[in-house]
């Protein structure tokens, strides 16, 4: 079928009732052009319905939050019943208390967690504390780090005027140049280029943020073993943006798959089992801070967040977590991904494409440039035209995905045909590509 007769399918009505309810007709989440405007109907497995019964293999779970897999059945009957004894205490409940001990049990660093409702939260909660604690006010985030929606998150998450570092961008108007001077930022995977940075700012820096596995890219040998170092060395404090990693590159997260410990640590997305959820912890001396009987002294952290530790939250994440401890979980997981990645890298070798395909455990993103992918802006010199029309193109062959370009994730509920699915709708969309 060609491109436009199935673009002819996608229905007028909903696409326009998209773009009358939504700026751009999406929550923010994918930016799919008006003429792919798809509405979700319900998920399964792998696989997502759309409004009009159109049947997609789903390579996005929720931006990763379904690890699990949609409308796992132990999460919606946990959920439900949960649910029914009611929704919202906004008080420590029954599954609040048994969740953070079964994070404090798994997470490394955490002596000490609260509970919010998204990773955004999570992250901006680690950055007060860690401002807090040290008394000083700078962060280093790494150029191109997606934290969440906060201001951590949005500077420098895609600049594009590329200022020498540590100077930061603000990639997001609506941030002012104060909050945005108090961010700077270094290359990932560079460390002697960030240690040069951290020893400069010693004196102002409170913390440094870092996705240990950041975007799609995985950290070089000694790179994150080293910032632990010289966070150490000059007593900054070293915050683990754990809302991809935990629980998914291994059970106890990137802390147990690279065997580095940060002093705060935020979680989110699969934990929840693809129900709200958001979580930071730390050591005990560092969480003192948000203890309620410090404000008006100093230092103290408001945290507050009215759904976080929500029991029907909690509820979900216990059984995602009951379903990602079983045996043979991630290295079925890590099989998987790599079994996708070495089927996209042979399509592209077969149909003489240049390019590489990144990622480790269950996510990969494929980036069309020869060149050695480590960093932002090695993966900004890609051919990003080429990829966002391949990420369309896989759209119209029934794949759901992101079409910004970021990582796809796999679930517990993919399979090795899955994947064949997959690599198949890459070739084609290769081949329509090279054929216009
Ligand atoms: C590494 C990382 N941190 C934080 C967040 C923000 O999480 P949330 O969307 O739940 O606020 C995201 C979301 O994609 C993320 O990828």
């Amino acid at each position: 079928m060609s491109t436009q007769t199935i673009d002819a399918l996608f229905s007028r009505t909903e696409r326009e009732r998209c773009l009358d309810a939504f700026p751009a007709g999406s929550n923010g989440e994918f930016n799919f052009p008006p003429e792919l405007a798809i509405v979700v109907e319900r998920g399964e497995g792998a696989y997502l319905w759309d409004t009009d019964s159109r049947r997609y293999l789903d390579m996005s779970m929720g931006w990763g939050s379904v690890l699990v897999g949609h409308a796992n059945e132990q999460v919606i009957s946990a959920a439900s019943a949960q649910a029914a004894l009611g929704s919202n205490f906004a008080c420590v409940n029954r599954r609040s208390l048994e969740l953070a001990e079964r994070i404090i049990s798994i997470s490394p660093a955490c002596d000490r967690v609260r509970f919010c409702a998204s990773g955004t939260e999570a992250t901006h909660y680690c950055g007060r504390v860690a401002r807090a604690a040290t008394g000083r006010s700078t962060i280093l985030k790494f150029e191109g780090a997606y934290h969440g929606a906060n201001d951590l998150g949005v500077t420098s998450l895609f600049p594009d005027k590329l200022r020498a570092f540590p100077h930061a961008e603000r990639s997001c108007h609506g941030v002012t140049q104060a909050a945005a001077d108090q961010i700077i930022v270094a290359p990932f995977n560079d460390l002697e280029y960030t240690a040069a940075i951290i020893r400069e700012h010693r004196g102002e820096l409170a913390a440094v943020i870092v996705e240990p596995f950041h975007r799609c890219i995985a950290p070089l040998d000694g790179f994150l073993p080293g910032l632990r170092r010289l966070c150490d060395q000059h007593g900054i404090l070293l915050i683990f943006d754990e809302v991809v990693t935990g629980f998914r590159l291994a059970y106890g997260g990137a802390q147990q798959y690279y065997g580095v410990v940060p002093d705060l640590v935020a979680y989110g997305k699969a934990l929840g089992g693809g129900l709200p959820i958001g979580v930071f912890g730390g050591r005990r001396g560092l969480m003192q801070i948000v203890e309620e009987h410090r404000m008006n002294k100093e230092p103290y952290v408001w945290t507050a967040s009215t759904l976080g530790g929500n029991p029907v939250s909690c509820a979900a994440a216990w059984a995602a977590l009951d379903h990602l401890e079983r045996p043979g979980i991630y290295p079925r997981l890590h099989k998987l991904g790599q079994y996708l990645r070495d089927g996209l890298r042979r399509v592209m070798d077969e149909e003489s494409v240049t390019g590489q395909v990144i990622g480790d455990g269950p996510l990969a993103q494929f980036i069309f440039s020869s060149e050695p992918v480590y960093d932002y802006r090695s993966t900004r010199a890609g051919d990003r035209a080429k990829a966002r029309r391949i990420l369309l193109g896989l759209i119209r062959r029934g794949i759901f995905l992101n079409p910004m370009g970021t990582k796809l994730y796999l679930s517990t509920e993919h399979s090795e045909s899955d994947c064949d699915t997959f690599i198949e709708a890459f070739r084609g969309a290769l081949q329509d590509d090279e054929g216009n």
